[in-house]
């Protein structure tokens, strides 16, 4: 592209936004995204951006403060003439309701798709999507990109014998399975139930797990019942030691205590979205995929591949 890149960032997570910033040689747009007094988000950009490329990072877990952010500054950017808004959301929030399996409930990931793109965005950029479909509910181009090879690179160098990559739901055993063809591992999957929106239950455990080292992989920690009911449950079957992945570190209250509970060795998480003020166990650990997003967006810009970033 002849024209300018730009990075603008809300307050959702700054540490990040200075990742990419520090990796593209370009400073963060000069803007103040805060508050008027009554709570309501005030935007004000402080410098030119008219004409420019300009990419907006914003993940939008809750509070849904950073998605109206996000929505902000999307409308702040189009009244200020920006040629190009991309939207860059590292972590989608409100995916996990992605289509109607039971009676009256809503497809949140659709409608927070409509609003994005209602703002005035043009591009999204994402990563590990709770659901691959998602990307289908934008009528404006999209790129997905996967954490994995940030995660395999890291296990690859940890050289484990004898390992097993374990899905923790019917819904990652793709992944699982990228992961363990890439590790030269085997697979495995845990039969899981929800008895309630908050709460895991494995049923089984599919594939052979004793005597081996296993990684458990996912998208998104929440209440870490998924993980930690998993990890049990495949300790108790003879894996010699687990090990768990994860993209987005959401961590509800109580989350890390029962990671550190758990027979859980090491939890790595990436930084899609910052850790919870006071969240220091030595158990998680945060491996970045701010050079990951800033490559994504300086090709993005250049018109170049993105998906040789895919592997
Ligand atoms: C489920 O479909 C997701 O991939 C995660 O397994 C889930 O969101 C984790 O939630 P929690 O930590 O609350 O079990």
């Amino acid at each position: 592209m002849s024209f300018e890149l730009k990075l603008l960032a809300g307050n959702s997570n700054r540490p990040l936004a200075e990742k990419i910033s520090n990796y593209l040689g370009v400073p963060l747009t000069d803007a103040d995204v805060s508050r008027f007094k009554d709570g309501e988000v005030s935007v004000k950009i402080n410098e030119n951006i008219r004409g420019t490329d300009l990419f907006i990072i914003q993940p939008t877990q809750a509070p849904a403060e950073n998605l109206i952010e996000l929505l902000v500054m999307i409308d702040s950017a189009l009244r200020a003439s920006a040629r190009r808004i991309t939207a860059v959301i590292p972590y989608f929030g409100y995916a996990r309701q992605d289509r109607k399996d039971q009676p009256r409930v809503p497809i949140s990931a659709k409608l927070m798709a409509n609003l994005i793109t209602t703002a005035g965005a043009n591009r999204v950029l994402t990563m590990d999507l709770h659901a691959s479909q998602i990307q289908g509910f934008f009528d404006i181009p999209l790129d997905h990109l996967y954490s994995a090879p940030i995660f395999v690179k890291y296990f690859s160098e940890m050289e484990f014998p004898d390992l097993v990559v374990v899905a923790p739901d019917h819904g990652g055993v793709e992944m699982a399975r990228a992961y363990a063809k890439r590790l030269g591992a085997s697979l495995a999957f845990i039969d899981k139930r929800r008895p309630h929106k908050d709460r895991a239950e494995v049923v089984h455990v599919v594939g052979r797990v004793r005597g081996k080292t296993v990684i458990i992989q996912d998208d998104i920690i929440n209440t870490g019942e998924t993980l930690t009911k998993g990890a049990l449950a495949i300790k108790d079957r003879g894996a010699k030691e687990v090990y768990a992945c994860c993209t987005h570190p959401v961590l509800s209250q109580g989350a890390v205590e029962g990671v550190e509970k758990s027979p859980i060795s090491k939890l790595s998480v990436s930084d899609t979205i910052p850790l919870k003020k006071g969240v220091n166990s030595p158990k998680i650990e945060v491996i970045s995929v701010s050079d990951l997003l800033g490559e994504a967006i300086g090709r993005i810009h250049r018109e170049e591949s993105v998906s040789s970033l895919f592997y």
